[in-house]
């Protein structure tokens, strides 16, 4: 069980991650063709870690299957292709911006789980459009209202996984911090818009900024349901999120992209240690690092001691026993 948020370094990321005892877990990931992972089907964990995964979240459930997943997706077809092909997966159609679908994501993944538990959940269902914030109406153009559907899929979508994983977690758990609690986690995805400069996309970048929000606002309370949290940010990865002209573009001034693969190591990485709370890490590729990710150390201010005496009266004025839990 975790203690509460403590600071202690960087995550060293050259560490192999330790998988074995994730076992007989169940996973959810939406937006993975969203994927339940269910008991292990006595496959080697990295055997279906393939290349050119159809996005990131398939990536995601390549690299659980062998722990059982069930995956969330609109996308039925894709979705009951890798249910077909990868035993221990359950697909389950849904829209992360519809609350009563999340709710029955989560119902379905626990009757899916052989133990009646959901251990980690990936909330990794996002999108990216031109930003109507950003573009410009024209000189004899009212202004109209702009589409917030980032907003609503990478913020809202997010916000009911981390709300429904977090009563999942509650209900297996207790929320009374004991040692004996189950390991569980919600992973949120972040992007390198998420702590860059990235022009022309507001919205996008609001929406992965606010993974970090999330993520320290609920790091310093989940302990309290053996649970943690933390955002994975993966840097230009070749999916469907761009068009291919986009991807086209990025390539051609030089930029190297990371791989599916990276950030399903770096997924595995999280899940495998029960120490992992409150990080972020950049799928960096391995341009920046061996394995494909790092932990940038950005989520805390080691050599700012001023905001770190600020924090500490905020935490005193935000005690973290809110009587929210039963
Ligand atoms: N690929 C990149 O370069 C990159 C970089 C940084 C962050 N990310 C993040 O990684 C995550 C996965 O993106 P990807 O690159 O695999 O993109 P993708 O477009 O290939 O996959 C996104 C998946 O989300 C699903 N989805 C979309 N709307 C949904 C909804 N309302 N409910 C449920 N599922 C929905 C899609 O069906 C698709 O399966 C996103 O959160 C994205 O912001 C991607």
């Amino acid at each position: 069980m975790m203690q509460g948020y403590t600071y202690e370094g960087a995550v060293d990321c050259t560490q192999l991650a330790k998988v074995e005892h994730l076992k007989g877990k169940t996973a959810i990931v939406t937006g993975g063709k969203i994927l339940i992972l269910q008991p292990w089907k006595e496959l080697a964990l990295r055997s279906h870690i393939q290349k050119g995964c159809n996005g990131l979240g398939e990536a995601y459930v390549r690299a659980l299957v062998a722990i059982g997943v069930c995956i969330g997706d609109p996308d039925k077809e894709r979705g009951i292709k890798i249910e077909q092909e990868l035993n221990g997966t359950k697909f389950i159609r849904c829209d992360v911006t519809k609350w009563e679908e999340q709710v029955r994501l989560f119902e379905e993944a626990v009757a899916f789980s052989e133990t009646g538990k959901i251990s980690h959940v990936i909330a990794n269902a996002g999108i990216h459009r031109p930003d109507d914030i950003f573009l410009y109406s024209g000189n004899h153009e009212e202004p109209k209202e702009p589409d917030l559907s980032v907003i609503d899929v990478n913020i809202k979508g997010t916000l009911y996984t981390a709300k429904l994983a977090a009563h999942h977690f509650i209900r297996q758990n207790g929320a009374g911090g004991l040692p004996e609690q189950d390991d569980t986690s919600l992973v949120l995805i972040g992007s390198g818009a998420a702590f860059l400069d990235c022009p022309r996309a507001p919205q996008y970048s609001g929406s992965k900024w606010a993974m970090r929000g999330i993520m320290h606002s609920l790091r310093r309370t989940a302990f309290y349901y053996g649970s943690r949290v933390n955002v994975i940010s993966p840097w230009y990865v070749k999916t469907n999120i761009l068009s291919d002209n986009d991807f086209k573009h990025v390539s051609s001034v030089g930029v190297k992209f990371a791989e599916t693969e990276d950030a399903s190591q770096c997924l595995l990485r999280i899940l495998g240690d029960e120490r992992v709370n409150g990080h972020s890490f950049f799928v960096s590729g391995k341009k920046w690092a061996s394995n494909g990710y790092l932990d940038l150390d950005l989520e805390d201010y080691p050599n700012n001691p001023l905001i770190r005496e600020i924090q500490e009266d905020q935490m005193k004025s935000a005690p973290v026993d809110l009587g929210l839990f039963v």
